[in-house]
């Protein structure tokens, strides 16, 4: 079954800014109805707005914050409740930090947690069974380059997003008897909000990419006949994330934590 996007509805969480705009503005562009899911609800009534006049589709903003304990649960109540059903689940949100680990606030390493592990954890739980059920679309984790080695000074970040290509992985050969579509893409740096939230450059390592570069080679991975299990875009990118796979652990890791001046 081709990847379909006209007469599917698709989830994006992170839909107010960087990477989850994008996702947003090509599944829109595309034909595919949205429901746009973040904690700004006025830009995400902007942007739904625009691409409901601009490609005539049907654009709902929910605003949650994902890093709550129960939000997926409550987000999956309140489509059920409003009759809305997923074809396509884009688990998008999240934020990392940089700076020594032991002076990382605890409060906001909870927060990372919930937010790029359990909330994807969760939400992905909460939506599969109907995904695969139904197998029009597809389940997409985003990942990062920093999933591909330990990333000092971003150690809870690095870990989050190990996590996620690891689980999303695993996800995708569970259900690949079903048509649906599971990919986990791991971006290197990307011109969006995610460094100001960072607060640091020093986690900006490599080229930066645009989010429209990262959301085609994402796209173009779902719609290949046999969807591969997971993507780094950007060829510097691989090539760092194999060569880390590669390497001795000790050296990656060395590496890893003088690119990340930790
Ligand atoms: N940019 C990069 O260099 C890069 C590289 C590799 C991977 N990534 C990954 O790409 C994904 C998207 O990041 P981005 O680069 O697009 O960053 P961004 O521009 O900062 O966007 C992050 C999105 O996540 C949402 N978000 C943050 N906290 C949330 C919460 N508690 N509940 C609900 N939504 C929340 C934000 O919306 P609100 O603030 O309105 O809630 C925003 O829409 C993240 O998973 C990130 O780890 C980014």
């Amino acid at each position: 079954m081709p990847m379909t996007y006209q007469g599917t509805v698709a989830l994006i969480t992170g839909a107010s800014a960087g990477l989850g705009v994008e996702f947003a503005r090509q599944w829109a562009e595309r034909g595919a109805d949205l429901v746009l899911v973040a904690r700004r609800l006025d830009r995400l009534e902007g942007l739904a707005a625009e691409l409901e006049k601009r490609y005539g589709v049907t654009a709902h903003a929910v605003a949650a914050d994902l890093a709550l304990p129960g939000a997926a649960a409550a987000l999956r109540a309140e489509l059920d409740a409003r009759g809305i059903s997923v074809q396509t689940l884009v688990n998008n949100a999240g934020f990392g930090s940089h700076g020594p680990f032991a002076r990382q606030d605890p409060a906001q390493i909870n927060e990372m947690i919930q937010l790029n592990v359990v909330a994807v954890t969760e939400l992905t739980r909460a939506f599969l069974p109907d995904l695969a059920a139904d197998g029009r679309g597809a389940l997409v984790t985003v990942a990062s380059a920093a999933a591909y080695q330990p990333t000092p000074a971003m150690a809870v970040y690095g870990a989050t997003k190990a996590f996620v290509l690891s689980f999303t992985e695993a996800v995708g050969y569970e259900t690949r008897h079903s048509p649906l579509r599971v990919l986990a893409v791991s971006p290197g740096p990307v011109s969006t909000e995610f460094f100001d939230v960072v607060g640091s450059r020093d986690a900006a390592v490599g080229r930066m990419a645009t989010p429209e570069q990262v959301v085609t080679a994402a796209r173009r991975a779902l719609e290949r006949s046999k969807t591969p299990p997971s993507i780094v875009a950007g060829l510097a990118n691989r090539v760092s994330a194999l060569a880390a796979a590669l390497t001795p652990r000790r050296v990656t890791l060395a590496v890893s934590g003088r690119i990340l001046k930790a």
